[in-house]
């Protein structure tokens, strides 16, 4: 069965898919994660793979970057193959002190300078939450791994060079970071009664802004939160 944007067959999808924005690190978490790994979709090069990981089927496909292509994919995922679990593993800008380049932000809640949210027509204003128990259950990977890691609030925002550099505002909430999906993810799984976690890798500070990561860093902390997103779906 196709969907507009996703060739496929029931039951190409494992019930939990790891969402990377990029679909050349679909690939790579693939080829690198998982054991007979099979291409599943590749409409618009949004490469989906489904595989095993531990011997528990896990799929993999990009989201694409921003709120209307997670919500394209997310919301077919969820409502034509059988989804039940998308974890995001993405990266963000940090808005706060206490995280730098590497950490990892568990997105507990994620506002948005977008327009996503308007379609539900809602008689006052939606905050877009993860499920409880991945959040719980990667916060024990992170524990296990011993990563850096924070819980809270993330701002999902519709730019990425944002004229007003609005960041900065989003921390004097307390927002931990800055990054372009989550918001649109979780009110998909909240819309289909579906679950949704979003991890994401501190990859640039917006308060320590000399930050910056070499390559080989930039691997280390993006085979954390893979890990982290990994032994988390084989135990849903
Ligand atoms: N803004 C939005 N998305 C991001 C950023 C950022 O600074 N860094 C990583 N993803």
């Amino acid at each position: 069965m196709a969907t507009p944007h996703i060739n496929a067959k029931v039951g190409d999808f494992a019930k939990t898919v790891l969402m990377p924005g990029d679909p050349l690190r679909a690939k790579f978490i693939a080829e690198t994660y998982l054991t007979d790994a099979k291409l599943v979709n590749n409409v618009r090069g949004i490469q989906g793979y489904t595989g095993y990981y531990k011997g528990k089927k896990v799929s993999v496909m990009a989201s694409g970057m921003g709120q209307p292509s997670i919500g394209i994919y997310s919301y077919e995922l969820y409502n034509f193959f059988g989804v039940e679990n998308i974890i995001r593993v993405g990266s963000c800008g940090g808005l706060d002190a206490e995280l730098h380049v590497r950490d990892i932000v568990l997105a507990q809640a994620a506002c948005t300078n977008g327009n996503y949210l308007a379609q539900y027509r809602l008689p006052g204003t939606f905050a877009p939450i993860c499920d409880f128990k991945l959040l719980n259950l990667a916060v024990n990977e992170c524990e296990k791994l011993g990563a850096n890691y924070k819980v809270g609030n993330v701002l999902s925002s519709d730019t990425f060079y944002d004229d007003a550099n609005s960041g900065l505002e989003w921390a004097k909430m307390g927002v931990l970071g800055v990054e372009m999906e989550s918001a649109a993810l979780y009110a998909n799984a909240a819309r289909l009664g579906k679950k949704a976690l979003c991890i994401c890798a501190v990859s640039d500070s917006l308060i320590y802004q000399y930050e910056d990561l070499t390559a080989d860093e930039r691997e280390t902390s993006f085979t954390n939160l893979i890990t982290v997103a990994l032994e988390t779906a084989i135990l849903l």
